[in-house]
């Protein structure tokens, strides 16, 4: 594995659904067994050079799901907060959710903050949890918040309710073999390299992450620069 440079990692765990109707079992075995795929990944986190690490759970869209589903998935997340909040705090991680928050249950916006502020001297890597998440609907919001005397950056990071800085992401992964952002952090991934895996999220983990950022340290990436090397011909 390649140290040398640390990376933000974002992740669209998506196929939960379909991994679970490929063995005959409700959606929400699927949710719960990407649940355990991403506790596998923070559990090996320390392995790999990783300074933040981005999880789209739940869209702003996903409430078109049905309530069954959409409630299903809240309380997994509430559960994966009890379960996981210790671990995180324990393996000096710092912690963040980005989203609106004004439509979560009162007892897992508690949750969140309380996991927040106790990892907040942790000096590990950060993993930010984007729930009712919505790039568009940030954007839209830091207009709204923007100031004369304030940057466009700062704007997004205040509607994020973000206590760490926006930064860019180096690497988006998304699971589930479809090749698109589904309106996920569309500012962040301006130069991002992308890969779309055929897995579904459950088959995720740390095995594959790393083959991941095997070939991400075979991309070249210019910034619209010329490659490194090559002399300008003029
Ligand atoms: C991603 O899996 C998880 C969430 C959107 C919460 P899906 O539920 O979208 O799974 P598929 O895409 O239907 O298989
Ligand atoms: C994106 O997946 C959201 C999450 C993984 C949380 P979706 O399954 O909701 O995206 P679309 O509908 O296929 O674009
Ligand atoms: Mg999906």
């Amino acid at each position: 594995m390649n140290f040398s440079q640390s990376l933000h990692i974002a992740i669209i765990m998506d196929g939960n659904g379909r991994w679970a109707q490929a063995r005959h079992q409700p959606r929400l075995m699927g949710h719960q067994a990407g649940g355990r795929a991403l506790a596998e990944i923070i559990r090996n986190l320390q392995d790999f050079p990783i300074h933040t690490l981005t999880l789209y759970c739940f869209s702003q869209d996903n409430w078109k799901r049905p309530d069954a589903e959409v409630q299903g998935l809240w309380d997994l997340f509430d559960r994966f907060l009890k379960r996981h909040g210790p671990e995180m705090l324990k393996r000096n991680l710092r912690f963040n959710v980005i989203g609106r928050r004004d439509r979560i249950q009162a007892k897992i916006v508690r949750k969140i903050r309380h996991w927040e502020t106790q990892c907040r001297a942790n000096s590990g890597p950060l993993i930010r949890l984007a729930m009712d998440y919505s790039a568009k609907w940030h954007l839209e919001d830091a207009g709204r918040l923007l100031t004369p005397e304030m940057d466009y950056r700062s704007a997004i990071e205040k509607s994020q309710n973000g206590i760490y800085p926006v930064e860019s992401v180096d690497l988006l992964i998304r699971t589930g073999n479809e090749s698109r952002l589904s309106d996920f952090l569309l500012y962040e991934c301006a130069y991002a390299e992308l890969f779309f895996l055929p897995m579904a999220w459950p088959d995720f983990s740390s095995v594959e992450l790393a083959q991941v950022i095997d070939r991400y340290h075979q991309r070249e990436r210019r910034f619209g620069a010329l490659p490194l090397g090559q002399v300008a011909q003029s």
